[in-house]
């Protein structure tokens, strides 16, 4: 398990450019399963999540060549649509195969996703919209199995704004007989960017960016080409070490009008935000952060894959702050490890309570998620001294070389592979 050995201190500058999302692509990827050729997709970022994407579309039939951000994934010869556990369980995006196998092949088998490092995340959503589709679900030795001759459209209305079932169930109504109306649907970028794609394959939508979406089912999908969205989370953590580190640098961007909330709240901060087409420019140069409150919302919100990241910007500001996540009301792993770092952190329910102080002290802390572990690597680029952040595999599960961005940058940050027994 490789670690991360991080010696504080060191100011930033220079420009970075931000990768594709991972959030994207892996909505993009499972849509190949509803059509019968070869696809192409641009920018998807090499990390982990993605690698996994990859084994459990191989293990459904899908060819795939994956080269410098470019992926082909040929899906003519789909041989199964069983997706078990040893795929689910290192990643619930798995989940997201489950609509194109059910609408292509009237039939999925995919294993039931179980709680996450935060607590529960259920995928009931998902499945009551299946259901609505005119899909037969039963759930039978911890898989989910689903069955429909020809699903059909339906009005569906989600008790709570849901990015992974409004995908799921995208996919399942693009090739439904009739008309669907998905009420209350996700806004993410992430969402709009598999809307456009699918509309490339043939599929008929309208309403995309909106919360409300009209599906007319077609009877088939071509194979087809799509391009993945910048993160825009990686955007906002990168930006953050600039802040943190009060410093000066510039990120390469295409869209930047999706990071509209962490902008608002850095400029608050006191950061100087200055936006030249494509490049975002951060300046904090000896500017002492004022401490800003946040809670997490559904897109266009701030979004709760910045809340970690926040809090740890926050740990030095001047003052005391809130950040509490209303997506998922667990999510604070890493503050005990920020306390570690010698940061003032007290949680209350789903909120997290900062009392900036004056310094960081480096020490071991441990990676327990994706976004928990960018936000230590975050205290270790200000912490006196050496910061090791152990476990950072859940760290490449989603960040393109960030070591590599943050070095280039000029931070003092290696990778060192270790054994832990
Ligand atoms: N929810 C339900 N029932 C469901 C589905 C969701 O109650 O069937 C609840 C969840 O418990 C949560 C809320 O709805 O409170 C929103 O969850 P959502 O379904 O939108 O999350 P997701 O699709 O599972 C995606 C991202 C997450 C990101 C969330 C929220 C992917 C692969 N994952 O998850 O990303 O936090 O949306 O924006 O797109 C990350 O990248 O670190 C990450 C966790």
């Amino acid at each position: 398990m490789d670690k991360f050995v991080i010696e504080g201190g060191y100011k930033l500058k220079g420009r970075v450019k931000i990768s594709g999302a991972k959030n994207s692509a892996l909505a993009l990827m499972p849509a190949v399963l509803l059509n019968n050729g070869i696809n192409r997709f641009e920018n998807v970022p090499e990390v982990n999540d993605i690698f996994t994407m990859i084994k459990l579309l191989k293990h459904l039939g899908v060819s795939a060549n994956f080269e410098n951000n470019n992926l082909e994934l040929n899906s003519s010869n789909i041989t199964n649509q069983d997706a078990p556990y040893e795929h689910v369980k290192k990643m619930r995006a798995s989940v997201y195969v489950l609509g194109p196998l059910l609408a292509k092949y009237g039939y999925a088998k995919v294993s039931m996703p179980g709680g996450c490092a935060w607590g529960p995340r259920p995928i009931n959503l998902h499945l009551e919209a299946l259901e609505k589709l005119g899909a037969q679900i039963i759930l039978d030795g911890g898989d989910i199995i689903a069955k429909a001759d020809r699903l059909h459209g339906a009005n569906i209305n989600f008790d709570i704004s849901s990015v992974g079932a409004t995908g799921n169930t995208i996919m399942a109504a693009v090739l439904a007989k009739g008309e669907s109306k998905i009420q209350n649907a996700a806004i993410e970028p992430e969402i709009t960017n598999l809307c456009e794609y699918l509309i490339s394959m043939g599929a008929k939508i309208e309403g995309i960016g909106s919360s409300t979406l009209f599906v007319d089912g077609v009877d088939e999908l071509n194979a087809a080409n799509g391009e993945i969205i910048g993160d825009r989370i990686e955007a906002g953590t990168l930006l953050i070490a600039g802040a943190i580190t009060k410093s000066k640098i510039e990120i390469e961007y295409n869209n930047i009008n999706h990071l509209g909330a962490v902008l608002s709240k850095l400029k608050d901060s006191g950061a100087k935000i200055t936006i030249n087409n494509n490049l975002i420019e951060i300046d904090s140069s000896n500017i002492d952060a004022k401490s800003i409150d946040v809670s997490t919302a559904i897109y266009p919100g701030f979004p709760t894959d910045m809340q970690a990241q926040w809090i740890s910007y926050m740990t030095l500001a001047n003052g005391t702050s809130t950040v509490s996540d209303n997506i998922y009301t667990d999510r604070f792993s890493h503050v005990p490890e920020l306390i570690r770092l010698g940061a003032n952190i007290e949680r209350v329910n789903n909120m997290a309570i900062i009392r900036g102080v004056k310094k960081l002290k480096g020490a071991k802390v441990m990676s327990t998620d994706l976004r928990a572990s960018a936000s230590l690597v975050l205290g270790g680029l200000v912490a006196d001294g050496k910061t090791e952040v152990l476990r950072i595999y859940h760290l490449d599960r989603g960040y393109e070389k960030i070591e590599e961005k943050l070095s280039r940058l000029g931070a003092n940050i290696e990778r060192i592979k270790t054994v832990e027994f």
